[in-house]
C-alpha cells in the first residue's frame, strides 16, 4: 500500500478524489426521471439486506480508498436517510484520517431539525437537497408521491440552522416537466444562504425515456436568470468541480449549473462510485462495475483490496458524456437509484 507516495491516475491522467457511496437503492419518492412507477412498482425487488454492504464494509472501502487519493465522500442512495442509523456510519467515516469532506445528497423528506443536528454532530460536513419545483402541482408530478414542497423547504432551513454548510439545492431541469420553475426557484433561493444548482437532465440508466430535446442547456438557463438578476461567473472552488459557478452581481449569493450534456466535464472527473450492493463503478454511465463485495467477503487482505482498486482505476478510460449521442442512449447502463447520481 504505497500509493501515498505515487499518486494514482487513470489512463487519462485523472486522479481519484471523490468516492460516491450509495447506501441504499430504496427511496420514498418515485421521481419520474429516476424511479418511474412503471419500473419501480410494488413488485420491484430491491436489494435484500444481506446483499447491501454493511457499515463495516463501507467503512473499510472508504478507509482503503484514502490510500488511492480519496478525500471526499458523498453518501447517496436511493434516498440515503432511509438507511437505518446512517449517523453511525457517518461517525465512523468521519474518523478516517484523510477524509476531509463528508456530504450527503438527499430529497429532504426525512430531514427533521433534530436529525440535521444529529447528522452534524456525527461528523457530516454538508448536505445537498434535491428540489425540482416550487409549484406544488409541478413538484407532485415529478416526485409522484404527492410530497409537499413546504416540507422540503423546511429541510433546507433545518440544514442551514444545523450548520451543514454550504447547503446546496439541486434542481434537475427538464423541458417537459419544470422549465417554468427556473425563475421562481431562482427568486426563492436568492439571498437565502442556500446555493441553487441547475442540473441538465441526463440519460442515466435505461428507465427514464430520456430524449435530447428535453434537455434545457445550461447556457440558456444562465441567460434567462441573468435577464432578471445580473450574474457574473466565478471560478471553481477546486479543480474538477462539476458545477460552473455564477454569482449575483448584487452580492446576494451564487448559483451553479451542471452541464453534463452540453459541456461535459469528463476530462477532470475524479469520481468513483460504490453501489449499494458493493459494485465499484468508474463512471455514472458504466454498465455494471466490479463486484467489490465478493472480494470484501473473501479473505482478501487490505493490500489485495487496495491493489485491486488501484488496478481498476489505472485501467479506467471513461468519458461517456463526451461521446453521448441519441444513439448511445440505448446502451445498457446502471440505474441512478443504484449509484446515486
Ligand atoms: P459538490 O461537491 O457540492 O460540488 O457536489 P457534487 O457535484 O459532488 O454532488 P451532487 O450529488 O450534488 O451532484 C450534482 C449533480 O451532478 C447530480 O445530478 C449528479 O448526477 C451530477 N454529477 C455528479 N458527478 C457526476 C459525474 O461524475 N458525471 C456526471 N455526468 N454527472 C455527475
Ligand atoms: N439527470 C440529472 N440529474 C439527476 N438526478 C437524478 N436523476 C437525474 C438525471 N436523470 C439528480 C437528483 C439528485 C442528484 C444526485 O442527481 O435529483 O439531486
Ligand atoms: Fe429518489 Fe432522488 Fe431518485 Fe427522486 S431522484 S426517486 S428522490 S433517488
Ligand atoms: Fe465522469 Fe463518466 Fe460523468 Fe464523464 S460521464 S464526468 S467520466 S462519471
Amino acid at each position: 500500500m504505497n500509493q501515498d507516495q505515487n499518486p494514482l491516475t487513470d489512463t487519462r491522467g485523472r486522479g481519484l478524489r471523490d468516492l460516491r457511496i450509495s447506501v441504499t437503492d430504496r427511496c420514498n419518492f418515485r421521481c419520474v426521471y429516476c424511479m418511474p412507477k412503471e419500473v419501480f412498482g410494488s413488485d420491484h425487488h430491491f436489494v435484500p439486506r444481506q446483499r447491501l454492504l454493511s457499515f463495516e464494509e463501507i467503512q473499510r472501502v472508504a478507509r482503503l480508498s484514502t490510500h488511492l487519493g480519496v478525500s471526499k465522500i458523498r453518501l447517496t442512495g436511493g434516498e440515503p436517510l432511509v438507511r437505518r442509523d446512517i449517523e453511525v456510519l457517518i461517525e465512523e467515516l468521519s474518523q478516517i484520517p484523510g477524509i476531509s469532506d463528508i456530504c450527503l445528497t438527499t430529497n429532504g423528506s426525512l430531514l427533521t431539525a433534530a436529525r440535521a443536528k444529529n447528522l452534524k454532530a456525527a461528523g457530516l460536513t454538508r448536505v445537498t437537497i434535491s428540489l425540482d419545483a416550487l409549484d406544488e402541482r409541478r413538484f407532485a408530478a415529478i416526485n409522484d408521491v404527492d410530497f409537499p414542497v413546504s416540507k422540503v423547504l423546511d429541510s433546507v432551513d433545518y440544514a442551514l440552522n444545523a450548520g451543514l454548510l454550504p447547503v446546496k439545492v439541486n434542481m434537475v431541469v427538464t423541458g417537459h416537466l419544470n422549465d417554468d420553475q427556473l425563475l421562481p426557484m431562482a427568486r426563492h433561493f436568492k439571498g437565502s444562504g442556500a446555493i441553487l444548482r441547475f442540473i441538465e437532465y441526463m440519460d442515466v440508466g435505461n428507465s427514464n425515456g430520456w430524449q435530447l430535446k428535453q434537455v434545457i442547456p445550461a447556457g440558456e438557463i444562465i441567460r434567462l436568470i441573468n435577464q432578471e438578476f445580473p450574474l457574473e461567473p466565478v471560478g471553481a472552488n477546486h479543480a474538477g468541480e462539476v458545477a460552473s459557478r455564477w454569482c449575483y452581481q448584487d452580492g446576494s449569493g451564487e448559483i451553479g449549473v451542471i452541464a453534463s450534456v452540453t459541456q461535459p466535464f469528463c476530462h477532470s472527473c475524479h469520481r468513483a462510485r460504490l453501489s449499494a450492493e458493493g459494485r465499484f463503478v468508474s463512471c455514472l454511465f458504466a454498465e455494471g462495475g466490479f463486484d467489490l463485495r465478493a472480494l470484501l467477503r473473501s479473505d482478501a487482505s487490505d493490500e489485495v483490496v487496495v491493489d485491486t482498486l488501484s488496478r481498476l482505476w489505472s485501467l479506467r478510460d471513461d468519458g461517456y458524456s463526451e461521446i453521448r449521442t441519441e444513439q448511445t442512449v440505448g446502451l445498457k447502463k446502471v440505474e441512478m437509484s443504484y449509484i446515486g447520481g
